[in-house]
Protein backbone atom coordinates (compact mmCIF):
# COMPACT_ATOMS: atom_id res chain seq x y z
CA UNK A 1 0.00 0.00 0.00
CA UNK A 2 1.64 3.29 -1.05
CA UNK A 3 0.16 6.08 0.48
CA UNK A 4 1.63 9.87 -0.19
CA UNK A 5 3.18 11.58 2.73
CA UNK A 6 0.72 14.51 3.85
CA UNK A 7 2.68 17.89 4.14
CA UNK A 8 2.09 17.91 7.70
CA UNK A 9 3.35 13.96 8.60
CA UNK A 10 6.80 15.34 6.66
CA UNK A 11 7.18 18.24 8.75
CA UNK A 12 6.29 16.27 11.81
CA UNK A 13 8.80 13.23 10.78
CA UNK A 14 11.48 16.59 9.57
CA UNK A 15 10.49 18.26 13.38
CA UNK A 16 11.08 14.58 15.53
CA UNK A 17 14.12 13.49 13.56
CA UNK A 18 16.04 16.99 13.38
CA UNK A 19 14.57 19.48 16.30
CA UNK A 20 13.86 19.33 19.66
CA UNK A 21 10.06 21.13 18.62
CA UNK A 22 8.03 18.44 17.49
CA UNK A 23 4.53 18.72 18.95
CA UNK A 24 3.78 22.37 19.72
CA UNK A 25 4.68 23.74 16.35
CA UNK A 26 2.64 21.25 14.69
CA UNK A 27 -0.95 20.90 16.12
CA UNK A 28 -3.29 22.96 14.08
CA UNK A 29 -3.51 26.02 16.54
CA UNK A 30 -1.84 29.25 17.08
CA UNK A 31 1.46 29.62 19.20
CA UNK A 32 3.06 32.35 21.43
CA UNK A 33 5.42 34.66 20.05
CA UNK A 34 7.80 33.05 22.80
CA UNK A 35 7.83 29.59 20.93
CA UNK A 36 8.78 31.25 17.86
CA UNK A 37 11.23 33.66 19.52
CA UNK A 38 13.33 30.23 20.26
CA UNK A 39 14.36 29.89 16.49
CA UNK A 40 13.61 33.69 15.02
CA UNK A 41 15.91 35.49 17.38
CA UNK A 42 16.38 38.22 15.46
CA UNK A 43 12.78 38.88 14.69
CA UNK A 44 11.19 38.14 17.87
CA UNK A 45 13.61 40.73 19.45
CA UNK A 46 12.56 43.32 17.09
CA UNK A 47 8.81 42.75 16.88
CA UNK A 48 8.80 42.82 20.80
CA UNK A 49 9.75 46.73 20.79
CA UNK A 50 7.07 47.15 18.04
CA UNK A 51 3.56 49.01 18.25
CA UNK A 52 2.32 46.08 17.09
CA UNK A 53 3.66 43.87 19.95
CA UNK A 54 1.60 46.02 22.74
CA UNK A 55 -1.22 47.43 20.46
CA UNK A 56 -3.57 46.04 23.05
CA UNK A 57 -1.08 46.82 25.93
CA UNK A 58 0.40 50.26 25.59
CA UNK A 59 -1.13 53.07 27.76
CA UNK A 60 -2.10 55.54 24.99
CA UNK A 61 -4.25 52.56 23.38
CA UNK A 62 -5.48 51.45 27.01
CA UNK A 63 -6.43 54.42 28.47
CA UNK A 64 -9.14 55.75 25.64
CA UNK A 65 -9.82 51.70 25.37
CA UNK A 66 -10.80 51.85 29.01
CA UNK A 67 -12.66 54.92 28.76
CA UNK A 68 -15.03 53.53 25.68
CA UNK A 69 -15.32 50.33 27.63
CA UNK A 70 -16.92 52.04 30.82
CA UNK A 71 -18.78 54.71 28.71
CA UNK A 72 -20.09 52.32 25.67
CA UNK A 73 -18.53 48.87 25.46
CA UNK A 74 -20.41 47.84 22.91
CA UNK A 75 -18.23 49.81 20.36
CA UNK A 76 -15.15 48.11 21.70
CA UNK A 77 -15.67 45.06 19.89
CA UNK A 78 -14.50 47.18 16.77
CA UNK A 79 -11.15 48.09 18.29
CA UNK A 80 -9.85 44.76 19.19
CA UNK A 81 -10.62 43.39 15.47
CA UNK A 82 -7.27 45.32 15.13
CA UNK A 83 -5.79 45.56 18.34
CA UNK A 84 -6.46 42.36 19.99
CA UNK A 85 -7.31 39.96 17.06
CA UNK A 86 -6.33 36.60 18.24
CA UNK A 87 -9.30 37.13 20.35
CA UNK A 88 -11.89 36.45 17.75
CA UNK A 89 -9.48 32.94 16.55
CA UNK A 90 -9.83 31.44 20.04
CA UNK A 91 -12.94 29.73 22.02
CA UNK A 92 -14.43 31.94 24.65
CA UNK A 93 -12.87 29.64 27.49
CA UNK A 94 -9.36 29.03 25.75
CA UNK A 95 -6.93 29.78 28.58
CA UNK A 96 -4.60 31.26 26.13
CA UNK A 97 -6.56 34.07 25.50
CA UNK A 98 -4.85 36.39 27.84
CA UNK A 99 -1.26 35.21 26.96
CA UNK A 100 -2.40 36.39 23.24
CA UNK A 101 -3.61 39.58 24.14
CA UNK A 102 -0.59 40.84 26.06
CA UNK A 103 0.67 39.81 22.31
CA UNK A 104 -1.12 42.26 20.69
CA UNK A 105 -0.43 41.84 17.06
CA UNK A 106 1.37 38.55 17.15
CA UNK A 107 3.57 36.53 14.94
CA UNK A 108 0.97 33.41 14.28
CA UNK A 109 -1.66 36.24 13.65
CA UNK A 110 0.01 37.44 10.94
CA UNK A 111 1.74 34.21 9.55
CA UNK A 112 -1.23 32.34 9.35
CA UNK A 113 -3.31 35.06 7.28
CA UNK A 114 -4.01 33.24 3.84
CA UNK A 115 -6.28 35.66 2.88
CA UNK A 116 -7.57 39.27 3.24
CA UNK A 117 -10.84 41.28 2.95
CA UNK A 118 -9.16 44.51 3.00
CA UNK A 119 -12.13 46.90 2.99
CA UNK A 120 -15.14 44.00 3.98
CA UNK A 121 -16.90 43.61 7.20
CA UNK A 122 -14.89 42.15 10.41
CA UNK A 123 -13.17 39.74 10.30
CA UNK A 124 -11.60 40.76 7.16
CA UNK A 125 -8.78 37.74 7.37
CA UNK A 126 -8.92 34.37 6.21
CA UNK A 127 -6.68 32.10 8.47
CA UNK A 128 -5.17 28.38 7.94
CA UNK A 129 -3.73 27.93 11.20
CA UNK A 130 -0.85 25.69 11.87
CA UNK A 131 0.47 26.79 8.59
CA UNK A 132 3.29 29.48 8.48
CA UNK A 133 3.06 31.38 5.15
CA UNK A 134 6.19 33.52 4.92
CA UNK A 135 7.30 35.79 1.77
CA UNK A 136 10.00 33.10 0.29
CA UNK A 137 9.39 30.92 -2.13
CA UNK A 138 12.91 29.25 -1.39
CA UNK A 139 11.53 28.63 1.96
CA UNK A 140 8.09 26.85 1.02
CA UNK A 141 7.88 23.07 2.76
CA UNK A 142 11.11 24.23 5.05
CA UNK A 143 11.43 24.62 8.59
CA UNK A 144 10.22 22.86 11.84
CA UNK A 145 6.57 23.69 11.08
CA UNK A 146 4.54 24.05 8.00
CA UNK A 147 5.39 26.60 5.84
CA UNK A 148 4.21 27.85 2.40
CA UNK A 149 5.03 31.07 0.42
CA UNK A 150 2.66 33.78 -0.18
CA UNK A 151 2.23 36.51 -2.34
CA UNK A 152 0.22 38.25 -0.69
CA UNK A 153 2.70 38.78 2.46
CA UNK A 154 4.83 40.76 0.53
CA UNK A 155 2.13 43.04 -0.97
CA UNK A 156 0.11 46.42 0.97
CA UNK A 157 -2.91 44.57 0.55
CA UNK A 158 -1.44 42.27 3.96
CA UNK A 159 -1.58 45.38 5.89
CA UNK A 160 -4.83 46.83 4.69
CA UNK A 161 -6.99 44.82 6.79
CA UNK A 162 -5.94 47.14 9.26
CA UNK A 163 -4.66 50.14 8.08
CA UNK A 164 -7.37 51.11 6.30
CA UNK A 165 -11.16 51.92 8.42
CA UNK A 166 -14.18 54.14 7.99
CA UNK A 167 -16.54 54.23 11.16
CA UNK A 168 -20.63 53.75 10.82
CA UNK A 169 -20.86 57.46 9.79
CA UNK A 170 -18.51 57.03 7.10
CA UNK A 171 -15.79 58.61 7.70
CA UNK A 172 -12.08 58.18 7.06
CA UNK A 173 -10.16 57.36 10.38
CA UNK A 174 -7.50 55.82 8.82
CA UNK A 175 -6.71 56.05 5.29
CA UNK A 176 -3.04 54.76 5.02
CA UNK A 177 -3.62 52.34 2.42
CA UNK A 178 -6.24 54.42 0.26
CA UNK A 179 -3.06 57.31 0.29
CA UNK A 180 -0.08 54.80 -0.63
CA UNK A 181 -2.56 53.52 -3.74
CA UNK A 182 -3.38 56.63 -4.95
CA UNK A 183 0.18 57.78 -4.80
CA UNK A 184 3.40 57.39 -7.38
CA UNK A 185 4.76 54.07 -5.29
CA UNK A 186 1.81 51.72 -5.91
CA UNK A 187 2.60 51.84 -9.88
CA UNK A 188 6.16 51.07 -9.13
CA UNK A 189 5.57 48.45 -7.16
CA UNK A 190 7.14 50.04 -3.93
CA UNK A 191 5.14 48.10 -1.36
CA UNK A 192 4.51 49.20 2.23
CA UNK A 193 6.84 46.64 3.14
CA UNK A 194 10.09 47.80 0.82
CA UNK A 195 10.09 50.74 3.80
CA UNK A 196 8.56 48.86 6.91
CA UNK A 197 10.14 45.48 7.00
CA UNK A 198 13.65 46.09 5.68
CA UNK A 199 16.56 43.33 6.07
CA UNK A 200 18.29 43.80 9.42
CA UNK A 201 21.69 42.48 8.19
CA UNK A 202 23.16 43.37 4.38
CA UNK A 203 25.13 40.19 4.45
CA UNK A 204 26.78 39.04 1.93
CA UNK A 205 27.80 35.30 1.14
CA UNK A 206 31.14 34.73 -0.45
CA UNK A 207 30.34 33.79 -3.78
CA UNK A 208 28.59 37.80 -4.10
CA UNK A 209 25.10 36.04 -4.23
CA UNK A 210 23.07 38.58 -1.78
CA UNK A 211 22.09 36.85 0.87
CA UNK A 212 18.58 37.26 2.33
CA UNK A 213 18.82 37.99 5.76
CA UNK A 214 16.22 38.26 8.86
CA UNK A 215 14.06 40.71 8.59
CA UNK A 216 13.60 43.60 10.74
CA UNK A 217 9.93 43.73 12.19
CA UNK A 218 10.30 46.80 14.58
CA UNK A 219 7.89 48.79 11.75
CA UNK A 220 8.91 51.82 13.11
CA UNK A 221 6.88 54.96 11.92
CA UNK A 222 7.06 58.47 13.11
CA UNK A 223 8.14 57.65 15.91
CA UNK A 224 11.76 57.54 14.56
CA UNK A 225 13.62 60.72 14.25
CA UNK A 226 16.29 59.89 11.92
CA UNK A 227 13.47 57.83 9.68
CA UNK A 228 11.51 61.55 9.77
CA UNK A 229 14.99 63.99 8.89
CA UNK A 230 15.35 61.63 6.05
CA UNK A 231 11.49 61.58 4.77
CA UNK A 232 10.50 65.50 4.65
CA UNK A 233 13.37 67.92 3.56
CA UNK A 234 12.75 71.50 4.66
CA UNK A 235 14.25 74.47 3.07
CA UNK A 236 14.37 77.94 4.45
CA UNK A 237 14.60 81.18 2.76
CA UNK A 238 14.48 84.81 4.38
CA UNK A 239 12.69 87.33 1.93
CA UNK A 240 13.12 91.06 2.84
CA UNK A 241 10.03 92.81 0.31
CA UNK A 242 9.64 96.36 1.29
CA UNK A 243 7.19 96.69 4.44
CA UNK A 244 7.35 92.99 5.04
CA UNK A 245 9.87 90.15 6.45
CA UNK A 246 9.02 86.87 4.62
CA UNK A 247 10.27 83.48 5.70
CA UNK A 248 9.56 81.04 3.06
CA UNK A 249 9.75 77.04 3.90
CA UNK A 250 9.41 74.92 1.24
CA UNK A 251 8.40 71.40 3.16
CA UNK A 252 8.36 68.19 0.95
CA UNK A 253 6.91 64.46 1.83
CA UNK A 254 10.07 63.13 -0.12
CA UNK A 255 10.01 59.64 0.79
CA UNK A 256 6.47 58.78 3.30
CA UNK A 257 4.74 56.30 0.94
CA UNK A 258 1.68 58.09 2.10
CA UNK A 259 0.30 61.18 3.72
CA UNK A 260 2.41 62.61 6.30
CA UNK A 261 1.59 62.22 9.23
CA UNK A 262 -0.73 59.36 8.30
CA UNK A 263 -3.28 57.00 10.48
CA UNK A 264 -5.30 57.92 13.33
CA UNK A 265 -5.89 62.20 12.86
CA UNK A 266 -4.24 62.45 16.27
CA UNK A 267 -0.78 62.96 15.26
CA UNK A 268 0.16 66.41 13.68
CA UNK A 269 3.11 68.20 12.24
CA UNK A 270 4.10 71.44 13.49
CA UNK A 271 6.21 74.07 11.34
CA UNK A 272 7.19 77.13 13.46
CA UNK A 273 9.42 80.21 12.40
CA UNK A 274 10.95 82.75 14.47
CA UNK A 275 12.42 86.29 13.82
CA UNK A 276 15.46 87.37 15.58
CA UNK A 277 17.17 90.73 15.76
CA UNK A 278 20.70 91.23 16.04
CA UNK A 279 20.59 91.19 19.62
CA UNK A 280 19.14 87.74 19.73
CA UNK A 281 15.56 89.01 21.00
CA UNK A 282 12.94 87.28 19.34
CA UNK A 283 10.55 89.85 17.00
CA UNK A 284 7.52 87.67 16.04
CA UNK A 285 6.89 83.71 16.02
CA UNK A 286 4.69 82.11 13.29
CA UNK A 287 3.31 78.55 13.07
CA UNK A 288 1.62 76.40 10.91
CA UNK A 289 0.61 72.70 11.52
CA UNK A 290 -0.35 69.72 8.94
CA UNK A 291 -3.14 67.55 10.23
CA UNK A 292 -6.79 66.17 9.38
CA UNK A 293 -9.04 66.81 12.19
CA UNK A 294 -12.08 65.19 12.40
CA UNK A 295 -15.58 66.65 14.12
CA UNK A 296 -19.06 65.70 15.78
CA UNK A 297 -20.85 66.69 13.20
CA UNK A 298 -21.33 70.45 15.21
CA UNK A 299 -18.11 71.61 13.97
CA UNK A 300 -16.29 70.55 17.35
CA UNK A 301 -13.21 69.23 16.96
CA UNK A 302 -12.40 65.33 18.81
CA UNK A 303 -8.95 64.89 19.94
CA UNK A 304 -9.82 61.19 22.29
CA UNK A 305 -9.10 58.69 20.22
CA UNK A 306 -12.07 56.37 21.53
CA UNK A 307 -14.54 59.68 20.14
CA UNK A 308 -12.72 59.83 16.76
CA UNK A 309 -13.07 56.00 16.17
CA UNK A 310 -16.59 56.03 16.97
CA UNK A 311 -18.62 59.49 16.52
CA UNK A 312 -16.42 61.34 13.94
CA UNK A 313 -18.90 62.54 11.43
CA UNK A 314 -17.41 65.43 9.37
CA UNK A 315 -13.51 65.98 8.08
CA UNK A 316 -13.18 69.68 9.07
CA UNK A 317 -9.44 69.83 8.04
CA UNK A 318 -7.16 68.34 6.07
CA UNK A 319 -3.91 69.90 5.30
CA UNK A 320 -1.26 67.15 5.38
CA UNK A 321 1.33 66.49 2.88
CA UNK A 322 0.98 63.93 -0.03
CA UNK A 323 2.90 61.83 -1.25
CA UNK A 324 6.17 63.73 -3.22
CA UNK A 325 4.14 66.78 -2.56
CA UNK A 326 6.06 70.05 -1.79
CA UNK A 327 4.18 72.75 0.21
CA UNK A 328 5.36 76.55 0.00
CA UNK A 329 4.62 77.85 3.74
CA UNK A 330 5.11 82.16 3.81
CA UNK A 331 5.25 83.38 7.60
CA UNK A 332 5.04 87.01 7.01
CA UNK A 333 6.03 89.70 9.83
CA UNK A 334 5.52 93.56 9.58
CA UNK A 335 9.31 95.08 8.74
CA UNK A 336 9.34 96.77 12.37
CA UNK A 337 12.36 99.15 13.84
CA UNK A 338 14.89 96.36 14.49
CA UNK A 339 16.15 94.95 10.93
CA UNK A 340 15.98 90.76 11.12
CA UNK A 341 19.05 89.39 11.58
CA UNK A 342 18.09 85.60 11.44
CA UNK A 343 15.07 83.59 10.94
CA UNK A 344 14.87 80.14 13.14
CA UNK A 345 12.54 77.39 11.56
CA UNK A 346 11.88 74.01 12.99
CA UNK A 347 9.41 71.21 12.21
CA UNK A 348 8.61 68.60 15.13
CA UNK A 349 5.85 65.34 14.64
CA UNK A 350 4.10 65.46 17.41
CA UNK A 351 2.18 62.86 19.39
CA UNK A 352 -0.50 63.64 22.10
CA UNK A 353 0.17 62.01 25.31
CA UNK A 354 -2.59 59.32 26.82
CA UNK A 355 -3.48 61.40 29.38
CA UNK A 356 -6.29 64.29 28.18
CA UNK A 357 -6.68 66.24 31.35
CA UNK A 358 -6.15 69.35 31.54
CA UNK A 359 -5.34 69.76 27.78
CA UNK A 360 -3.61 67.82 25.20
CA UNK A 361 0.14 67.70 25.86
CA UNK A 362 2.51 66.47 23.09
CA UNK A 363 5.47 64.25 22.70
CA UNK A 364 7.56 66.37 20.24
CA UNK A 365 10.27 64.39 17.80
CA UNK A 366 12.26 66.85 16.16
CA UNK A 367 12.58 66.30 12.61
CA UNK A 368 14.17 69.12 11.24
CA UNK A 369 16.15 72.77 12.25
CA UNK A 370 16.88 75.28 10.53
CA UNK A 371 18.46 78.94 10.69
CA UNK A 372 19.37 81.18 8.07
CA UNK A 373 20.78 84.97 8.77
CA UNK A 374 19.34 88.05 7.30
CA UNK A 375 22.80 89.17 5.34
CA UNK A 376 22.31 85.83 2.95
CA UNK A 377 18.72 87.28 2.32
CA UNK A 378 20.25 90.76 1.86
CA UNK A 379 23.21 89.40 -0.08
CA UNK A 380 21.10 87.32 -2.62
CA UNK A 381 18.82 90.64 -3.01
CA UNK A 382 21.80 92.70 -3.76
CA UNK A 383 23.12 90.10 -5.90
CA UNK A 384 20.33 90.29 -8.35
CA UNK A 385 20.27 94.12 -8.05
CA UNK A 386 23.80 94.16 -9.06
CA UNK A 387 23.15 91.27 -11.94
CA UNK A 388 20.17 93.11 -13.13
CA UNK A 389 22.46 96.66 -13.04
CA UNK A 390 25.14 94.80 -15.16
CA UNK A 391 23.29 93.86 -17.64
CA UNK A 392 21.68 97.20 -18.02
CA UNK A 393 24.81 98.47 -18.86
CA UNK A 394 26.04 95.94 -21.11
CA UNK A 395 23.02 96.32 -23.13
CA UNK A 396 23.11 100.06 -23.43
CA UNK A 397 26.40 100.38 -24.42
CA UNK A 398 25.68 97.23 -27.22
CA UNK A 399 23.09 99.99 -28.11
CA UNK A 400 25.97 102.87 -27.85
CA UNK A 401 28.25 100.57 -29.98
CA UNK A 402 25.35 100.13 -32.30
CA UNK A 403 24.37 103.61 -32.70
CA UNK A 404 27.81 104.42 -33.13
CA UNK A 405 28.73 102.25 -36.14
CA UNK A 406 25.46 103.40 -38.32
CA UNK A 407 26.88 107.13 -37.45
CA UNK A 408 30.22 106.18 -38.70
C1 LIG B 1 12.54 25.08 16.01
C2 LIG B 1 12.84 26.27 15.29
C3 LIG B 1 11.68 27.12 14.78
C4 LIG B 1 10.61 27.58 15.51
C5 LIG B 1 10.30 27.37 16.99
C6 LIG B 1 9.81 28.37 14.59
N1 LIG B 1 10.39 28.37 13.34
FE1 LIG B 1 9.70 29.34 11.72
N2 LIG B 1 11.19 28.55 10.58
C7 LIG B 1 12.22 27.76 11.07
C8 LIG B 1 13.07 27.36 9.95
C9 LIG B 1 14.31 26.49 10.07
C10 LIG B 1 12.49 27.90 8.79
C11 LIG B 1 12.96 27.71 7.34
C12 LIG B 1 13.54 28.93 6.76
C13 LIG B 1 14.87 29.32 7.31
O1 LIG B 1 15.78 28.49 7.35
O2 LIG B 1 14.99 30.49 7.72
C14 LIG B 1 11.34 28.64 9.23
C15 LIG B 1 10.52 29.38 8.36
C16 LIG B 1 9.49 30.20 8.78
C17 LIG B 1 8.71 31.05 7.92
C18 LIG B 1 8.87 31.22 6.43
C19 LIG B 1 9.94 32.24 6.17
C20 LIG B 1 10.15 32.63 4.75
O3 LIG B 1 11.32 32.94 4.49
O4 LIG B 1 9.25 32.66 3.93
C21 LIG B 1 7.79 31.69 8.70
C22 LIG B 1 6.75 32.69 8.27
C23 LIG B 1 7.98 31.23 10.05
N3 LIG B 1 9.01 30.34 10.07
C24 LIG B 1 7.23 31.65 11.13
C25 LIG B 1 7.31 31.09 12.39
C26 LIG B 1 6.42 31.41 13.47
C27 LIG B 1 5.27 32.40 13.37
C28 LIG B 1 6.80 30.69 14.55
C29 LIG B 1 6.14 30.64 15.90
C30 LIG B 1 4.76 30.18 15.92
C31 LIG B 1 7.96 29.89 14.13
N4 LIG B 1 8.23 30.16 12.82
C32 LIG B 1 8.64 29.04 14.94
C33 LIG B 1 12.43 27.43 12.38
C34 LIG B 1 11.54 27.63 13.41
C1 LIG C 1 -3.99 42.73 12.83
C2 LIG C 1 -3.91 44.10 12.45
C3 LIG C 1 -2.64 44.68 11.84
C4 LIG C 1 -1.94 44.23 10.74
C5 LIG C 1 -2.23 43.02 9.88
C6 LIG C 1 -0.88 45.18 10.52
N1 LIG C 1 -0.94 46.18 11.47
FE1 LIG C 1 0.36 47.74 11.67
N2 LIG C 1 -0.60 48.30 13.38
C7 LIG C 1 -1.75 47.75 13.88
C8 LIG C 1 -2.15 48.46 15.08
C9 LIG C 1 -3.39 48.15 15.93
C10 LIG C 1 -1.18 49.47 15.31
C11 LIG C 1 -1.15 50.51 16.41
C12 LIG C 1 -0.68 49.94 17.69
C13 LIG C 1 -0.69 50.96 18.79
O1 LIG C 1 0.04 51.95 18.70
O2 LIG C 1 -1.43 50.78 19.74
C14 LIG C 1 -0.20 49.32 14.22
C15 LIG C 1 0.94 50.12 14.09
C16 LIG C 1 1.77 50.11 12.98
C17 LIG C 1 2.89 51.00 12.78
C18 LIG C 1 3.45 51.99 13.78
C19 LIG C 1 2.63 53.21 13.91
C20 LIG C 1 3.20 54.18 14.89
O3 LIG C 1 2.38 54.96 15.38
O4 LIG C 1 4.41 54.19 15.14
C21 LIG C 1 3.42 50.73 11.55
C22 LIG C 1 4.58 51.42 10.88
C23 LIG C 1 2.65 49.64 11.00
N3 LIG C 1 1.66 49.29 11.89
C24 LIG C 1 2.87 49.07 9.75
C25 LIG C 1 2.26 47.89 9.32
C26 LIG C 1 2.61 47.23 8.08
C27 LIG C 1 3.65 47.70 7.11
C28 LIG C 1 1.81 46.12 8.01
C29 LIG C 1 1.81 45.07 6.92
C30 LIG C 1 3.05 44.36 6.71
C31 LIG C 1 0.97 46.09 9.19
N4 LIG C 1 1.27 47.19 9.95
C32 LIG C 1 0.02 45.11 9.47
C33 LIG C 1 -2.44 46.68 13.35
C34 LIG C 1 -2.01 45.91 12.29
C1 LIG D 1 2.09 42.75 11.34
C2 LIG D 1 2.30 41.46 10.79
C3 LIG D 1 3.51 40.67 11.20
C4 LIG D 1 3.88 40.29 12.47
C5 LIG D 1 3.20 40.66 13.77
C6 LIG D 1 5.03 39.44 12.33
N1 LIG D 1 5.37 39.31 11.01
FE1 LIG D 1 6.89 38.21 10.25
N2 LIG D 1 6.59 39.03 8.43
C7 LIG D 1 5.51 39.81 8.09
C8 LIG D 1 5.60 40.16 6.69
C9 LIG D 1 4.61 41.01 5.92
C10 LIG D 1 6.80 39.55 6.19
C11 LIG D 1 7.35 39.63 4.77
C12 LIG D 1 8.24 40.81 4.60
C13 LIG D 1 8.88 40.88 3.23
O1 LIG D 1 9.42 39.89 2.78
O2 LIG D 1 8.84 41.93 2.64
C14 LIG D 1 7.37 38.82 7.33
C15 LIG D 1 8.52 38.05 7.26
C16 LIG D 1 8.84 37.08 8.21
C17 LIG D 1 9.78 35.99 8.04
C18 LIG D 1 10.56 35.68 6.79
C19 LIG D 1 11.74 36.55 6.63
C20 LIG D 1 12.89 36.17 7.48
O3 LIG D 1 13.45 37.08 8.08
O4 LIG D 1 13.26 34.98 7.51
C21 LIG D 1 9.81 35.27 9.19
C22 LIG D 1 10.61 34.03 9.50
C23 LIG D 1 8.90 35.93 10.12
N3 LIG D 1 8.34 37.03 9.49
C24 LIG D 1 8.66 35.53 11.40
C25 LIG D 1 7.97 36.28 12.34
C26 LIG D 1 7.98 36.06 13.77
C27 LIG D 1 8.74 34.97 14.47
C28 LIG D 1 7.19 37.02 14.33
C29 LIG D 1 6.93 37.29 15.80
C30 LIG D 1 8.06 37.47 16.66
C31 LIG D 1 6.63 37.81 13.24
N4 LIG D 1 7.15 37.36 12.06
C32 LIG D 1 5.69 38.84 13.38
C33 LIG D 1 4.47 40.20 8.91
C34 LIG D 1 4.47 40.05 10.28
C1 LIG E 1 8.24 54.92 0.42
C2 LIG E 1 8.29 54.44 1.77
C3 LIG E 1 7.00 54.09 2.48
C4 LIG E 1 5.98 53.28 2.02
C5 LIG E 1 5.84 52.60 0.68
C6 LIG E 1 5.04 53.18 3.12
N1 LIG E 1 5.46 53.92 4.19
FE1 LIG E 1 4.56 54.08 5.98
N2 LIG E 1 5.93 55.47 6.58
C7 LIG E 1 7.05 55.84 5.86
C8 LIG E 1 7.77 56.87 6.59
C9 LIG E 1 9.05 57.56 6.14
C10 LIG E 1 7.05 57.11 7.77
C11 LIG E 1 7.37 58.12 8.88
C12 LIG E 1 6.77 59.44 8.59
C13 LIG E 1 5.33 59.58 8.96
O1 LIG E 1 4.89 59.03 9.97
O2 LIG E 1 4.61 60.28 8.23
C14 LIG E 1 5.90 56.20 7.74
C15 LIG E 1 4.94 56.10 8.74
C16 LIG E 1 3.96 55.11 8.79
C17 LIG E 1 3.09 54.88 9.91
C18 LIG E 1 3.14 55.61 11.23
C19 LIG E 1 2.23 56.77 11.30
C20 LIG E 1 2.25 57.45 12.62
O3 LIG E 1 1.19 57.90 13.00
O4 LIG E 1 3.30 57.54 13.26
C21 LIG E 1 2.26 53.84 9.58
C22 LIG E 1 1.17 53.23 10.44
C23 LIG E 1 2.61 53.43 8.24
N3 LIG E 1 3.65 54.23 7.80
C24 LIG E 1 2.01 52.39 7.56
C25 LIG E 1 2.22 52.11 6.20
C26 LIG E 1 1.42 51.21 5.40
C27 LIG E 1 0.24 50.41 5.93
C28 LIG E 1 1.92 51.26 4.14
C29 LIG E 1 1.40 50.55 2.91
C30 LIG E 1 0.03 50.83 2.51
C31 LIG E 1 3.06 52.15 4.15
N4 LIG E 1 3.19 52.66 5.41
C32 LIG E 1 3.88 52.44 3.04
C33 LIG E 1 7.44 55.33 4.64
C34 LIG E 1 6.66 54.49 3.84
C1 LIG F 1 -9.21 48.72 11.28
C2 LIG F 1 -8.34 48.49 12.40
C3 LIG F 1 -8.50 49.33 13.65
C4 LIG F 1 -9.63 49.51 14.40
C5 LIG F 1 -11.03 48.96 14.13
C6 LIG F 1 -9.23 50.32 15.53
N1 LIG F 1 -7.91 50.64 15.44
FE1 LIG F 1 -6.85 51.83 16.71
N2 LIG F 1 -5.29 51.79 15.45
C7 LIG F 1 -5.19 51.00 14.33
C8 LIG F 1 -3.94 51.26 13.67
C9 LIG F 1 -3.46 50.60 12.39
C10 LIG F 1 -3.27 52.25 14.44
C11 LIG F 1 -1.93 52.89 14.15
C12 LIG F 1 -2.28 54.17 13.48
C13 LIG F 1 -1.18 54.90 12.89
O1 LIG F 1 -0.38 55.50 13.61
O2 LIG F 1 -1.16 54.88 11.66
C14 LIG F 1 -4.17 52.55 15.56
C15 LIG F 1 -3.86 53.47 16.55
C16 LIG F 1 -4.66 53.71 17.65
C17 LIG F 1 -4.31 54.60 18.74
C18 LIG F 1 -3.02 55.38 18.87
C19 LIG F 1 -2.06 54.55 19.63
C20 LIG F 1 -0.71 55.17 19.79
O3 LIG F 1 0.19 54.40 20.16
O4 LIG F 1 -0.53 56.37 19.55
C21 LIG F 1 -5.34 54.55 19.64
C22 LIG F 1 -5.43 55.28 20.96
C23 LIG F 1 -6.34 53.66 19.09
N3 LIG F 1 -5.90 53.17 17.88
C24 LIG F 1 -7.54 53.36 19.71
C25 LIG F 1 -8.55 52.63 19.11
C26 LIG F 1 -9.86 52.47 19.68
C27 LIG F 1 -10.32 53.02 21.03
C28 LIG F 1 -10.58 51.74 18.79
C29 LIG F 1 -12.03 51.30 18.88
C30 LIG F 1 -13.02 52.34 18.99
C31 LIG F 1 -9.72 51.44 17.66
N4 LIG F 1 -8.48 51.99 17.90
C32 LIG F 1 -10.10 50.73 16.54
C33 LIG F 1 -6.12 50.11 13.86
C34 LIG F 1 -7.43 50.05 14.31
Amino acid sequence: MVRRISPIARAALFALLFTPWPAPLLAQTYQSAAVCATCHIEIHRTWQGSQHATAFTDPAFRLPYDRLRRDNPRKTFTCEQCHNPMRFLLAQDDPRAAVFSREGVTCDFCHSVSSVDARGPFPRYRMKPGVRYGPRPEHSGKGPHVTKSSRLHITSEFCAGCHEFRNEHGVAILSTTSEWEKSFYRGTGVHCQFCHLPELFDARFIDGKKKKGPIDHAMVGGRSRERLARAIPIRTRLVLAGKEVRVVVSVKNELVGHATPTGIPTHRLRLAATLFDAAGNALGRREETFERVVGDGTGKALTRPEEIFVSAREVLKDTRLQPKETREVRFSFPAGKEAPATASVALTYEIPTPDTAPTLRYIEIPVANQVVTAEAGWARGKAVVFAAAAILAFLAWLLFRKAAKNRA
